[in-house]
């Protein structure tokens, strides 16, 4: 690395503030405090910027929607996301808010500038525009006459007066730019799709939205009122506003950026746009522009409509913060789309961490401790294993490069070799053999080797997982440090003699999932509903019975008159299935009539002259157009139904009760 880098600025996409944090902006944090993390070990003076893009219609919308001010809405996420890379511990020096002061009068600064120079003019634009990805479409670039080629979603129609940057100027300077830093853009094979795209003609871009007025407002002196800044100009420009572009501009020291840490879909705003405003400004250019893949779930791109966004502080809780690390940046080759799942976040766990690291250190404190009462000495290290050191030192040498290119799978995959090498160098070596055999310079020698291989590895290790190697440091009585960086990793120094010390198992294995998908939710969600009603139903049922509501007073039963009475007459109601019509005498002048749907179980020749009880307050109802006095008592089950009748004959008319 050059001299001019001694000063290392790495940056964030700033996030929009219409969603809330998940594992995909969760990545790029990450990855871009690894890089922070490195860079401050190795020594270099570290500017790490992250924040919130608060502006434009797509906020606007999504505040109204929810009945808050922009303002409240973008404080309320910009929050969130502020906690969630505090609780995730992200060493991050400036927060920047698209709507703090000295951004936007930053951001006026840079519009003058370029307005000055010529390279802003007023026209009107004509075209489409995606606010989902708040970009403009030609007609050309559209799905199907309407639909935004990036997401999808139907696109609208805009005719309103608008400043445009020439970015048609810059097609050679940007091609020229590309061909001559060849790494200006990672993944490498992200630069070709660029490179085509500038070739295939770039339009002038409208920077400048009349329609609403959730924005930065131009600057006074141009007294346009109306117009508001492009959220895209606004929110690229949050990279040298953060050093105080346009206001106090002693950070500016830290520009240009080493890296600016991306995901792919903001590729073409970070490797055209922002690049010809640079030029524009007469600013440098960044060093790299790193653009990672999406993670998915099942295949599909996560996203809160889908309902299927991994919520990062759940896993990390869950699993651990620092192995949910390891994971995201071992997993997935840098620039590719990862499918995000517990299984393999627990493979992960359990073999690279449990089994090649954890395992490795449990086998040194062991055999430490049983010869040699933890007291090592690396002493005989380069008499007995100079070849393996080599092999390790090739390794540690062979990693670093990655880490700027963001490789990051590739530089843990190789560092993991070292563990290889020490594993395998206890297994030959075989320390308890040598005890028994009296070597115990030997015996030392390879504990001391694999000691060392450890303590290198934990160095290196330390920018993913800063913690846990703080504790692999602690096991092996050293401190990680940009002093220690340099000793054991650069001049491939060995600790010097030192005390082991006992630690507990850092990885446990896991067995199962630890956090229900959103699926699985969802379904326990619902389960949880139904029991919730049934549960509710219950209660409300028991408290009705509880509070007599479905019981009667003794008063209340005998308001009705129950009386028995005997069939003098019955015959079938014609074309009913189920009624017969009874005359029942129940000791009065006359008998009744009374219409009874008994007719499936008794024919009128099983009833005449026998016995039944009778509702006899009952108010007269007409059934079949006959009228019914009364209503006869029977029982029913599964097996059908039957008359109650009184166990003696009884005088017609005898009450019941
Ligand atoms: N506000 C703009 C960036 C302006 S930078 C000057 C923006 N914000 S964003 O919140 O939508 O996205 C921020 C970052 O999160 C982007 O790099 C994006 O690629 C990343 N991710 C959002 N969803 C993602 C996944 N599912 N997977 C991986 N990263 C993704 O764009």
């Amino acid at each position: 690395m050059s001299e001019k880098c001694k000063k290392v600025y790495i940056t964030t996409p700033i996030y929009y503030v219409n969603d809330v944090p998940h594992i995909g902006h969760a990545y790029t944090t990450i990855i871009a405090d690894t890089l922070a993390r490195y860079s401050r070990l190795v020594g270099y003076d570290v500017f790490f910027l992250t924040g919130t893009d608060e502006h434009g219609q797509k906020i606007e919308q999504a505040a109204k929607a929810r009945g808050k001010t922009p303002q409240e809405y973008a404080d309320e996420i910009s929050a969130r996301f502020k906690n969630l890379w505090d609780e995730f511990e992200i060493s991050y020096d400036k927060f920047i808010r698209t709507t703090d002061e000295n951004h936007m009068k930053g951001v006026q600064k840079a519009f003058e500038i370029m307005y000055d120079n010529g390279d802003i003019y007023k026209d009107v634009y004509r075209g489409h525009y995606c606010v989902s990805c708040e970009t403009f479409f030609t007609d050309t670039q559209l799905i199907d006459e309407e639909f935004c080629p990036d997401c999808g979603k139907s696109t609208t129609i805009v005719e309103e007066e608008s400043y445009f940057f020439r970015l048609s100027n810059y097609e050679t300077k940007l091609l020229e730019w590309y061909e001559s830093a060849p790494e200006c853009i990672l993944p490498k094979s992200k630069r070709n799709e660029v490179i085509n795209f500038v070739k295939n003609g770039l339009e002038d871009l409208s920077i400048t939205r009349t329609s609403f007025d959730w924005g930065v407002k131009l600057p006074e002196k141009l007294g346009d009122p109306k117009h508001v800044m492009y959220v895209w100009l606004d929110a690229l420009m949050n990279y040298v506003t953060a050093l105080g572009y346009g206001t106090d501009e002693a950070k500016m020291a830290y520009w240009p950026a080493k890296i600016h840490l991306i995901g792919k879909d903001i590729l073409r705003f970070h490797a055209i746009y922002w690049p010809a405003f640079l030029m524009s400004l007469g600013l440098e250019l960044p060093h790299h522009v790193a653009a990672h893949g999406w993670w998915t779930r099942n295949g599909e791109k996560m996203s809160k409509s889908k309902g299927n966004v991994v919520d990062p502080k759940e896993i990390a809780d869950a699993y651990g913060l620092e192995n949910f690390r390891y994971f995201m940046l071992r997993e997935v080759p840098f620039g590719q789309d990862g499918d995000f799942s517990q299984r393999a976040l627990i493979d992960r766990i359990n073999s690279d961490l449990g089994n090649d690291l954890g395992n490795l250190l449990n086998r040194i404190i062991g055999m430490s401790g049983k010869y040699f009462d933890y007291n090592i000495d690396s002493g005989g290290v380069k008499t007995y294993h100079a070849e393996e050191l080599a092999e390790a030192e090739a390794v540690f040498a062979r990693v670093e490069p990655y880490l700027y290119e963001v490789q990051t799978n590739r530089y843990l995959e190789e560092l993991w070799k070292s563990l290889r090498i020490a594993n395998k160098a206890i297994d030959t070596a075989m320390p308890w053999a040598k005890m028994k055999e009296g070597k115990k310079e030997e015996a030392m020698a390879t504990i001391a080797l694999v000691a060392n291989i450890l303590a290198k590895t934990a160095v290196l290790l330390h920018p993913f997982m800063p913690k846990t190697t703080d504790t692999i440091a602690k096991a092996l009585g050293f401190v990680i440090s940009t002093e220690n960086y340099r000793k054991l990793v650069k001049e491939q120094a060995l600790l010097e003699a030192f005390t082991i010390e006992k630690i507990p198992p850092l990885f446990p294995r896991i067995e199962e999932p630890l956090v229900a998908t959103p699926q699985e939710k969802r379904d326990e969600t619902a389960k949880a509903e139904e029991k919730k009603a049934a549960a509710k139903k219950e209660k409300e049922q028991t408290s009705k019975e509880a509070s007599g509501a479905n019981l009667i007073t003794i008063d209340q039963f005998f308001q009705t008159q129950l009386k028995v009475g005997t069939v003098v007459e019955a015959e079938e109601v014609p074309k009913s299935k189920k009624l017969l019509k009874l005359r029942v005498d129940l000791g009065e002048e006359k008998p009744r009539q009374i219409v009874a749907g008994i007719k499936e179980w008794y024919g009128p020749a099983d009833l005449v002259g026998t016995q039944v009880c009778v509702v006899a307050n009952l108010k007269p109802a007409k059934l079949m157009g006959l009228l019914s006095e009364g209503m006869i008592l029977a029982a029913k089950d599964d097996e059908g139904l039957c008359l109650i009748r009184p166990e003696k004959p009884k005088k017609p008319g005898s009450s019941i009760g």
